[in-house]
C-alpha cells in the first residue's frame, strides 16, 4: 500500500521562498552563472529556480550530474555513487550547485570536489531543504530554502523509492 503523506510546506510557500532565493543569488553574482543541478531530486527545484533567476535578470548555463546514495530506503547507504557527470567543460566558471536536501553532506561534498577538480572558479550551493544536526561532513550551503526537522520528506522532486516526486508540495512520509 502507498504510504501516507502529511503536507508540510505548501506550493505557494515554496514559490515565495524561491523568489527570495533568486534575489539573493542574483545580487551576489556578477557575469555568467553555470548552474549544476544534482539529479534526480532537484529537477523541479531547478526548473523553478532558473526561471526565477531569469526574472532577476540573470543569464546562465545549466548542466546536470546524477548522484545517488538512497536505495529505496529512508536511510542513506553512506556511499555516494556518481551515475552521470557533467556534459560541458566548467573550467573557470562561476558554478552554483542546486540540490534538493542537505543531510549528511556526503552528496554535496562529492559534487563540490568534482567541480573543483574540473577547474570551476567558484562553487556555491543552493539547497531547497536542510536537515540540521545530521551532518557527517563539514559542509554548508550558501543559499537555503527551508530548514526541516528530522523527518523523511517527499514531494516537489523528492522521493521515497522513486515515488511521490510529482507532489506539488513537500510533505512528511508517515
Ligand atoms: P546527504 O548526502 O546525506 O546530504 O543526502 C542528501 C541526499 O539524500 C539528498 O539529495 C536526497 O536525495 C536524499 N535525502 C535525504 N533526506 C531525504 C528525505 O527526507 N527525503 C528524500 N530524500 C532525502
Ligand atoms: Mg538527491
Amino acid at each position: 500500500m502507498r504510504k501516507h503523506v502529511t503536507p508540510l510546506i505548501s506550493k505557494d510557500a515554496i514559490a515565495g521562498r524561491i523568489e527570495s532565493l533568486a534575489h539573493a543569488i542574483a545580487t551576489t553574482t556578477q557575469g555568467e552563472l553555470t548552474l549544476v543541478s544534482l539529479l534526480r531530486g532537484s529537477f523541479i527545484f531547478t526548473a523553478d529556480l532558473i526561471r526565477a533567476l531569469h526574472v532577476q535578470g540573470l543569464a546562465m548555463k545549466v548542466d546536470f550530474m546524477v548522484l545517488g546514495s538512497y536505495r529505496a530506503a529512508m536511510e542513506s547507504s553512506g556511499t555516494v555513487m556518481l551515475h552521470h557527470a557533467l556534459m560541458d567543460d566548467i573550467q573557470g566558471q562561476d558554478v552554483l550547485i542546486v540540490d534538493d536536501i542537505l543531510e549528511s553532506g556526503r552528496t554535496l561534498a562529492v559534487a563540490k570536489e568534482l567541480l573543483a577538480a574540473r577547474g570551476a572558479k567558484r562553487v556555491r550551493v543552493a539547497i531547497l531543504l536542510e536537515k540540521p544536526g545530521k551532518r557527517q561532513v563539514a559542509i554548508e550551503a550558501d543559499f537555503i530554502g527551508f530548514t526541516v526537522e528530522d523527518a523523511f520528506v517527499v514531494g516537489y522532486g523528492l522521493d521515497y523509492a522513486n515515488q511521490f516526486r510529482e507532489l506539488p508540495y513537500i510533505g512528511v512520509l508517515e
